[in-house]
């Protein structure tokens, strides 16, 4: 049988570009190589497509050391990636993986465009992606399917303009200190503060007024942070959940990727009931924003009083050696090279069924 070809598209022009690198490295060199033929494509910072890479060169590549080989994806069905030259055919994709994380990744806008190229690809599709992706937005479907969450109130950009003090004492108002501000569509912590008074939240607005028109701002709680891996489509398994112990007061950008010292602890040490309701409402959370393939579910679990609150959905989750969405799945006895397999599977299924929608009025 033929090899399928995955075109394995990585990089990106969000904040996380590096993390993109590692994953798609890790992801390249797991895939049966017996089964599958892997067609690695740079997305440069600026938004260029570079292709094929080499995949001994994923971490490394730049666009300079590519600009001969640029690539274009054709919007029209079958899956086509043309010389960007001359639009010649280089090949014909059977699935795209698309492991670009952040803005023009993970929220919608790269899944429109695969949808127009007619190609089966892994993860999310155009809603789920773009819901998973705005803060905002999620925190709304959770509240009307019930899925415990932090009080949380928005606020706009316009009105931190108009008036900021206005904007802090309505907030103020409400949610007693400390909060976390967020920008609604962000990822690895970029632009999120905790405001313990005033000042601090009219700093931290500021702050988040510059990555997106849209703030949410929530109730800061004392919390273990959980997370959990879910696969599949319309009926998706859970793994066991692990826990992040962070290096920092929270786990920011700089706990995240720079100074090495958070831990991760899998499975995490909970209670049985715990657990259980931990991976029940996870598959809850994802049936409700129309995820699909796959999704790492993130939860607070507070301290003092135990409750469980859902923090965010991540719908393209880190997928590098050392990340928490394959290692889950592995320590549930599913190894990465297996699990690649199921994410292509997942995302044919989706492709096959999406084909019995009638278009006809
Ligand atoms: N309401 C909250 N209470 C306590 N800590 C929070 C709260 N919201 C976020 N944090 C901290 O900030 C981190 C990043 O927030 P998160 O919403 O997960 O953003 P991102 O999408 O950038 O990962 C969390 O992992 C946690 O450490
Ligand atoms: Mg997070």
């Amino acid at each position: 049988m033929a090899k399928k070809k995955i075109g394995l598209l990585f990089g990106g022009r969000s904040g996380e570009h590096e993390v993109s690198l590692a994953s798609a490295q890790a992801i390249a060199h797991n895939f049966d190589a017996d089964a599958f033929e892997v067609v690695p494509v740079l997305i440069s910072r600026e938004g260029r497509w570079y292709g094929p890479i080499e995949i001994e060169k994923i971490a490394v590549a730049t666009p300079e050391q590519y600009a001969d080989r640029e690539v274009l994806l054709a919007p029209q069905p079958g899956g086509r990636l043309l010389r960007a030259a001359d639009g010649s055919e280089l090949c014909r994709l059977d699935v795209i993986f698309p492991i670009v994380h952040g803005t023009y990744g993970e929220d919608g806008i790269l899944q429109g465009l695969l949808e127009l190229a007619g190609v089966p690809y892994v993860g999310a599709g155009v809603a789920g992606s773009a819901i998973g992706m705005d803060k905002v937005l999620m925190r709304k479907i959770l509240a009307y399917h019930h899925i415990p969450q932090v009080t949380f109130t928005t606020v706009l950009r316009t009105q931190v303009e108009q008036d900021i003090s206005v904007a802090v004492n309505e907030i103020a108002a409400v949610l007693p200190y400390p909060v976390f501000v967020k920008p609604a569509n962000g990822g690895s912590s970029v632009g999120i503060s905790k405001a313990r008074d005033d000042a601090e939240l009219a700093e931290a607005l500021r702050l988040a007024a510059c990555y997106d028109r849209k703030i949410l701002v929530e109730q800061g709680v004392n919390a273990r942070e959980i997370e959990i891996s879910v696969l599949g489509n319309e009926q998706p398994a859970v793994s066991l959940p692990g826990e992040i112990c962070s290096s920092n007061e929270f786990y920011d950008y700089k706990a995240k990727y720079i100074d090495n010292k958070s831990i991760s602890v899998i499975p995490a040490d909970l209670p049985e009931d715990v657990v259980a309701s931990i991976q029940q409402l996870a598959v809850e959370a994802y049936q409700a924003l129309d995820c699909e393939g796959f999704a790492r579910v993130d939860f607070f679990v507070e301290r003092e009083s135990g409750q469980i609150y859902l923090n965010e959905i991540n719908t393209l989750p880190g997928f590098t050696e050392i990340s928490m969405y394959p290692k889950m799945w592995e320590a549930a006895g599913l190894p990465v090279t297996q699990l690649l397999n199921r994410l292509v599977e997942l995302a044919c299924q989706r492709f096959a069924d999406r084909a019995k929608n009638s278009v006809q009025c």
